[in-house]
């Protein structure tokens, strides 16, 4: 980082301590307004997943940042400028905004092994975000994962720390890259092992050696670090049972000082709110042990209080709220936020034309074929020709939203099918405010939550004259029909929805009061494909029973199946490849279906490779290198053809 400690020392001393404690402070946009980031000089403000302003538009988003900066900016005896910076979490595409162009998920990324392909990605994120005035994502997630019953694990890249430690610098470069008006500040998340815990319960204990950790969690972080990343998010997790919101050796003896970051930390969403049973003997733990900025989502103003508390009763000594204010101003400034451009003036604000590109539709399109993974190919039935007479059925063949996955659009993500786009609609806030708009004689709107893209379906269906879809596989039919193509796996999730909790583990491990799926399962108000956790064990055939159910409504036919699954992790599939002649991992693919087709029928070459391993049981044997290491297909697999 280059040497700002003059600018950075001449605003800190005319900061009063009001001014100091805003700074540190990060609202949800649904609990503040400009006004209030005047008043209270707030440094940051977020959009939690599926929290969009007006129609959810670039323009919408330019405008509702705009206003927020403006107020940041607006200095008077009481205020001192300070750009405001605005966090999203683009994890896979700016994928809040309706039309932006959704990526693979991680996982699927994991088993393209091309790093410089994930530059491309995060450069094209990066333009997508700063065409709707937001500086900043909280991308990459660094969790190594380490058992697919992580509601979570699709937010890995692999279980192995050498892929992700691969991917990490070049991710931030792409976000990051020289600190122009078509990058973004980068977030490395969540320090550190939330991809370890027990029984990958989510924001659960990790219960790992410091060698384990060292070894295994600790490699991406530095690799990110080394390549500048200017922000780092704590994980909501614990080690031993202590959380990592509230661990000085974590955050400040290992992040700090040996690994040498000089960005900001900041905490994840109200995390300190399960560090003690008193909130304020929490903000003060959490700021004492170097955390910087607060994601405080509701209760901002009640944290502003308590660090004043704290401050006052010498509980925080100043030097620290010095230090956590510098590192902010080091990023501001770093970052160039003092002198770009208020957002609406910024340069892809005025020409937002590559949101949504064809350009970037057509990276991902890339990363969609170089991401899929061949674990089956019986009488090399792949590739398939494109005029043979192909029934395309399951649930997962025609859903731009299940193939995103979670954060996209919504929170949870959205299911995009014919029947239930009205329902899973996410509202937009102009919406909420007005009855929704009536259209063919009164039968409500019918809207897309997934706008642009391809489904598997039409990527099929553009290149295959003879294809039909059929849902359910009921109409399959031997004189009509020389294969099927089914669609399986998954619906969209995310975090400790996503969980897979065996029975029995769901109570008794103490980790924290609003922390498991069990106790806090969301308000009606946020759209839900499916409620968590996600189910009691990882096998497909219980967790989705009407897969298998569709593969032999053709089967029984004497119809040869290809499966092709979506899903955010390895599921135990044992009965659904005995019944199938091929079978390919899509993994959540994002908005461009089509790369699917562009590789089943041999357009390009089959080239994926697990980067995670594929469990023959449920057994939590799960990772190369664990003792009694049994899997179904091993770390590394996948059948290619030309
Ligand atoms: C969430 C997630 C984190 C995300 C943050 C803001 O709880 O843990 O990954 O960046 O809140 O939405």
């Amino acid at each position: 980082m280059k040497d700002f400690e003059n600018r950075i020392s001449e605003l800190l001393a005319k900061m009063t301590l009001d001014q100091k404690i805003g700074q540190i402070v990060q609202p949800e946009r649904q609990f503040v307004t400009p006004e209030e980031v005047k008043k209270y000089h707030i440094g940051s403000v977020l959009s939690g997943g599926g929290s969009v302003p007006g129609d959810n538009k670039p323009e919408d988003w330019i405008k509702m940042n705009d206003e927020y900066w403006a107020a940041s900016m607006e200095e008077d005896e009481d205020h001192l400028a300070i750009p405001l910076i605005y966090g999203v979490d683009a994890i896979h595409g700016n994928t809040n905004v309706l039309g932006a162009v959704v990526f693979p998920h991680n996982i699927g990324l994991g088993a393209a092994h091309d790093p410089d392909l994930l530059e491309r990605i995060a450069s094209a994120t990066a333009e997508e975000i700063a065409a709707t005035g937001v500086e900043w994502t909280f991308a990459p997630t660094l969790a190594v994962a380490r058992n697919d019953h992580w509601g979570r694990t699709y937010e890995s890249y692999s279980e192995d720390p050498k892929i992700v430690s691969e991917y990490a610098p070049r991710f931030v470069k792409g976000l990051q890259g020289n600190y122009g008006e078509e990058n973004v500040i980068a977030c490395a998340k969540h320090f550190i092992g939330d991809g370890a815990t027990l029984h990958g319960i989510d924001q659960g204990d990790m219960c790992i050696s410091e060698k384990e950790l060292r070894k295994i969690h600790v490699p991406p972080y530095k690799a990110a670090i080394d390549a500048g990343v200017l922000s780092v998010m704590v994980s909501l997790s614990s080690w031993y049972g202590k959380k990592c919101h509230a661990h000085k050796f974590l955050l400040t003896d290992l992040l700090k000082k040996e690994l040498n970051f000089k960005g900001f930390v900041i905490s994840d969403w109200d995390g300190i709110d399960y560090i003690d049973e008193s909130y304020e003997e929490s903000v003060a733990q959490s700021l004492n042990a170097g955390m910087d900025m607060f994601m405080i989502t509701e209760k901002w103003k009640e944290f502003i209080q308590h660090v004043k508390t704290n401050i006052k009763n010498g509980r925080i000594p100043m030097e620290r709220l010095d230090d956590a204010v510098s590192r902010i101003l080091r990023v501001k400034f770093e970052f160039g936020v003092f002198e770009k451009p208020r957002p609406a003036e910024r340069k892809l604000s005025k020409d937002p034309s590559c949101f949504g590109s064809k350009e970037h539709r057509e990276v991902s399109r890339e990363a969609v074929r170089k991401s899929l993974v061949l674990l089956k190919n019986e009488d090399d039935i792949l590739p398939l020709k494109k005029e043979s007479r192909i029934l395309v059925a399951g649930k997962n063949a025609h859903n731009r939203g299940h193939q995103c996955g979670g954060f996209t659009v919504a929170w949870q993500g959205v299911d995009d099918t014919d029947e239930s786009k009205d329902k899973s609609y996410v509202m937009t806030d102009s919406e909420k405010e007005k009855p929704r708009d009536k259209t063919n004689n009164g039968k409500t709107a019918h809207r897309s939550s997934i706008i642009g893209g391809t489904s598997i379906w039409e990527g099929i269906q553009r290149v295959a004259p003879n294809a039909i879809l059929n849902v359910d596989g009921t109409k399959a039919d031997p004189a009509k029909h020389d294969v099927a193509i089914v669609c399986i796996g998954e619906v969209p999730y995310a975090e400790m929805l996503g969980d897979i909790r065996v029975e029995g583990l769901r109570k008794g491990l103490k980790i924290g009061k609003g922390s498991t799926a069990d106790e806090t399962l969301p308000g009606e108000d946020i759209p839900i494909v499916k409620k968590g956790p996600y189910g009691t064990h990882l096998y497909l055939h219980e967790l989705h029973p009407e897969d298998l159910e569709t593969i032999k409504n053709i089967t029984q036919k004497g119809i040869p199946v290809v499966a092709v699954m979506i899903c955010g992790r390895p599921l135990v599939i044992e009965q659904e490849l005995t019944e199938t002649k091929a079978f390919l991992v899509a993994w959540f693919p994002g908005s461009e279906g089509q790369g699917v087709a562009d590789v089943l029928f041999g357009d390009y070459r089959m080239q994926g490779k697990l980067s995670f391993s594929w469990p023959r049981y449920d057994d939590e044997n799960w990772n190369v290198g664990d003792e009694g290491y049994n899997p179904m297909f091993p770390y590394g697999y996948g059948l290619t053809y030309k």
